[in-house]
């Protein structure tokens, strides 16, 4: 069973707050996603494997941690997960970027894919499948299921906030998967919209309504 951790940290929930507001523009919106991508990336890499390695300092040879050369990939849910991307590479530069396109249909609120390109060689690599929301969770349901036909090593979602519907969706199609958020709210409205959420984070990101 995958862990899920809705964090807690102040910085995060304070940054959550200004990016709630209404009166929030695209650019705070932008810089605040960001931020709290790379919080949410600190606690998503605690189990990262360590080797041991002998570092030279200016006083004498010592034993030493390095991360264990383990391969990362990111892949944002388009668009909005997009917003997250900058935030994660801030921690793991080295990390491939894959992207998968998939927009909500407004009446179905079924997802429907549009683009797909993964790195080459996901199957060495450990994936952050990043994207804001989670509200029926079937975007992040899709996307899991056509990252897993490419038979990555382990899979983590990383999302902002979540509804207790897409949490429990995700939990059950993707039991494996391991999920990380800084909030779970309410509930749904009937426009498959997060209470009290933030709106549409595509649009708030790019400025698009
Ligand atoms: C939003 C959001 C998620 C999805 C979540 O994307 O970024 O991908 O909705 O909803 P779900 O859990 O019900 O699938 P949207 O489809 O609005 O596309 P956009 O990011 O291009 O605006
Ligand atoms: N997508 C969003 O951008 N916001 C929501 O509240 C639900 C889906």
């Amino acid at each position: 069973m995958g862990k899920i951790l809705v964090m807690d940290h102040p910085l995060i929930q304070h940054k959550l707050s200004i990016l709630r507001d209404v009166a929030t523009g695209s650019k705070e919106f932008r810089t605040l996603i960001s931020e709290i991508a790379t919080l949410i990336c600190y606690e998503a890499t605690r189990d990262l494997p360590l080797a041991e390695i002998d570092v030279q300092t200016p006083i004498c040879t010592t034993k030493a941690k390095a991360i264990a050369g383990k391969k990362l990939a990111v892949v944002p849910i388009l668009r909005a997960g997009l917003g997250m991307v900058d935030g994660m590479l801030a921690l793991v530069p080295s990390a491939r970027v894959g992207h998968i396109g998939l927009d909500r249909d407004p009446d179905t609120l079924m997802p429907v894919e549009y683009y797909c390109k993964l790195p080459a060689d996901i199957e060495e690599r450990e994936v952050f499948v990043v994207d804001p929301m989670l509200a029926t969770g079937g975007s992040a349901i899709d996307a899991i299921a056509q990252i897993k036909k490419r038979g990555p090593k382990h899979i983590k979602f990383l999302g902002i906030i979540a509804a207790p519907e897409g949490l429990n969706a995700l939990k059950e199609a993707h039991p494996d998967v391991d999920i990380y958020l800084a909030a779970l709210d309410e509930k749904l409205n009937d426009h498959g919209y997060i209470v009290p959420g933030l709106g549409d984070a595509g649009d708030r990101i790019f400025g698009t309504k």
